[in-house]
């Protein structure tokens, strides 16, 4: 074991053992609890590594039990004493130093302590988040941050012993740069030395580490701080930390290879215990993750998967013949009518049903229907009435529903099927503890659509990373219709272009997203020009990366997963603010260092800035 000696400290305070027992020994540390039993003081003395106890005897050490007397918690104290073994009964399993105390011959206060705010040796006791954050150094005292905060050094430990395995090499990339467009709002940085301009800060390393691989690196990774300016939520920071890499002459199933090699060797040194649910991770195209799971990060842990019901909707000619409006107008207009089986829910009440309607609303749905099979053998719901009895029957049969299960049935266009449907089957799956919590359960989703139309702007958007790679058998499609990528329509082929773009899902959450790029210039361009950008704002927005890729570029790819995602769920965290030492709030504020803050009216005045209408700040 590492020596961590210091002239505080011998040893740490979860370092002693029985077989001690006899020695002498110092401890540093801040006093976790402190109870005074008149003759004898117990001492728990706490550091980072654990706790150890501390008996302080007035018949044997009359002035250290003076200065133990003066003690609160919190106390910063070093103590020198003779490790002991605790009497039979005395021992505490629960803790790793338990078989033993230390018993005082000299204390000495190093420092002080006010009462903390709240409970720091009580890790269950709720705290309002605000007053942990105000106070982080003191949250981060307490057992649940510590474990997570060390987990998560495990992790990056791990990531970077696998990159380096596999013969990458670790390079750090500017954070003051130009723009690198990943879909949110860059924050910026006024530059003192050429007045009037602006760095910004990356929302990835994206183009960087594609230089890399120009610059013939072939292999990078870093742990790369990001920023992005966008709405927060529980899986999203405006400072967060990527796990970047990008590797040379691959395919996307080079890298994909490598990522789930690296993921698993990860997994099972970080978290040996959690069993990983299938190997090699399942591998959906973005068509069948939204057909069966109506997610494009598919949480693999239960079942209940989206089943397509039109079959049984329609007559034997194949049009719709439902007998409900709805269903039929649905199946006419070319929309989807799916349904979701609901173990054990059958029985549910009018108004938990309700709930479930206006949850379905709320994603968009216009409505929700279901059905209950029976164990007579009959069906009930609402809807019964214009399907007919024995429609009824076979809907529920192709569903695969039995008696006490319940069928919600969502119509709409595919996407909102699909959408709709895929949040209530996560949301139900958690309500009905259908996920198991300790599995890990990685998949794959690839093969992305290239574009998606914007009609606002009449141009096709990148779905994803606006330098990936049409699958090879797709390059063709990234044309027009009227033969210029400038005068784009919703009818090009363009929107049938698949990229060779992968996700890695984890548990239901999106933990990484990469791509095969695109390596030629030609090609890179006519992209960006169905993006419309044109030639000027190519050149203004990516000029660097466009010029680099006339000296030769490999063919390249990669992939950029969340580590705060990944820490959070490791540590089963639904919010990456629980694996983060200094997390922001909801509406972007440090509420322990006050930021952000007014600028010192000097430094405005040196980089020639002034605040006009300075609007209200967003609320927590
Ligand atoms: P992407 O934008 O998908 O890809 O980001 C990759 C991963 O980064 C994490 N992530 C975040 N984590 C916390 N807070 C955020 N605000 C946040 N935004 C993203 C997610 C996500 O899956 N350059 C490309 C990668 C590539 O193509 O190689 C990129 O950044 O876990
Ligand atoms: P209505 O006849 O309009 O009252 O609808 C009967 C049932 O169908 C109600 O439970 C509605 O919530 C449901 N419903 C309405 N529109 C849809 C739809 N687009 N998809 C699924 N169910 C729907």
């Amino acid at each position: 074991m590492t020596d961590l000696s210091t002239p505080y400290r011998s040893h740490t305070c979860g370092q002693l053992r029985a077989e001690d027992a006899g020695q002498p020994a110092r401890l540093a540390g801040w006093i976790h609890r402190r109870r005074d039993h008149g003759q004898l003081i117990f001492l728990d003395l706490r550091d980072r590594h654990g706790i150890t106890q501390v008996v302080v005897d007035s018949s044997q050490a009359p002035e250290a039990h003076a200065t133990a007397s003066r003690l609160r918690t919190e106390f910063v104290v070093t103590v020198a004493g003779e490790v002991s073994r605790r009497l039979p009964g005395t021992e505490n399993p629960k803790l790793l130093t338990g078989a033993i105390e230390l018993r005082a011959r000299e204390v000495e206060i190093l420092a002080e302590a006010k009462t903390p705010p709240f409970y720091i040796n009580e890790p269950d006791a709720p705290v309002d988040e605000a007053l942990r954050l105000r106070y982080r150094y003191l949250d981060l005292r307490r057992e649940p941050m510590k474990e997570r905060l060390l987990l998560r050094s495990r992790l990056v430990a791990a990531i970077r012993d696998a990159h380096h395995r596999a013969g990458f090499v670790e390079i750090e990339t500017p954070i003051l740069i130009k723009s690198t467009p990943e879909g949110a709002r860059d924050f910026i940085v006024p530059s003192r030395l050429q007045p009037g301009t602006v760095y910004a800060l990356p929302q990835s390393p994206q183009q960087l580490k594609q230089l890399l691989m120009v610059a013939g690196m072939d292999r990078y990774f870093q742990i790369a701080r990001c920023f992005r300016d966008e709405d927060l939520r529980g899986d999203r920071q405006p400072e967060f930390t990527q796990l970047d890499l990008e590797m040379s002459f691959v395919r996307e199933e080079t890298v994909m290879d490598f990522v789930e090699w690296m993921i698993v060797e990860v997994s099972r040194a970080v978290v040996p215990e959690r069993p990983l649910q299938q190997l090699p991770f399942p591998r959906f195209t973005f068509e069948e993750a939204l057909e069966r799971f109506g997610s494009d990060k598919p949480d693999l842990r239960f079942g209940m998967e989206l089943v397509d019901l039109a079959p049984a909707l329609r007559g034997p000619d194949g049009s719709p013949a439902s007998g409900f409006r709805v269903f039929d107008d649905t199946l006419a207009a070319a929309g989807r009518v799916k349904g979701i089986v609901v173990p054990g829910m059958g029985g549910a009440s009018r108004s938990q049903l309700d709930e479930l309607t206006e949850l379905a609303r709320r994603h968009g749905a216009k409505g929700l229907a279901h059905l209950s099979p029976l164990a007579d053998g009959s069906v009930h719901g609402p809807i019964v009435k214009f399907l007919g009895e024995e429609r009824a029957r076979a809907v529920v049969a192709l569903a695969g529903a039995v008696a006490g299960d319940l069928l919600l049935i969502v119509a709409d266009r595919h996407e909102t099927t699909a959408d709709v449907l895929g949040r209530l089957r996560v949301e139900l799956g958690g309500r009905l503890g259908l996920a198991d919590p300790d599995v890990l359960a990685y998949c794959w989703v690839h093969r992305f659509p290239m574009y998606q139309w914007d009609e606002e702007n009449r141009r096709w958007d990148a779905t994803h990373n606006p330098f990936s790679a049409p699958l090879p058998e797709d390059v063709g499609l990234l044309t027009t219709t009227s033969g210029d990528p400038y005068r784009p329509d919703p009818g090009d082929p363009a929107g049938r272009a698949r990229a060779q773009q992968y996700d890695v899902a984890l548990n239901g959450w999106e933990l990484g997203g990469g791509s095969v790029r695109i390596h030629r210039r030609d090609l890179l361009e006519r992209s960006f020009a169905l993006q419309g950008h044109s030639l000027e704002a190519m050149h203004e927005k990516f000029g660097g990366i466009l010029e680099a890729f006339d000296y030769g570029a490999p063919p390249h790819g990669g992939i950029a997963l969340g580590i705060d995602r990944w820490a959070a769920l490791f540590a089963y965290q639904t919010n990456i603010r629980e694996v983060m030492a200094f997390p922001k709030t909801q509406s972007g504020a440090d509420l322990m260092l006050d930021a952000p803050s007014p600028p010192d009216p000097a430094q405005l005045a040196e980089l020639g800035l002034r605040f006009v209408g300075v609007g209200k700040p967003a609320a927590d």
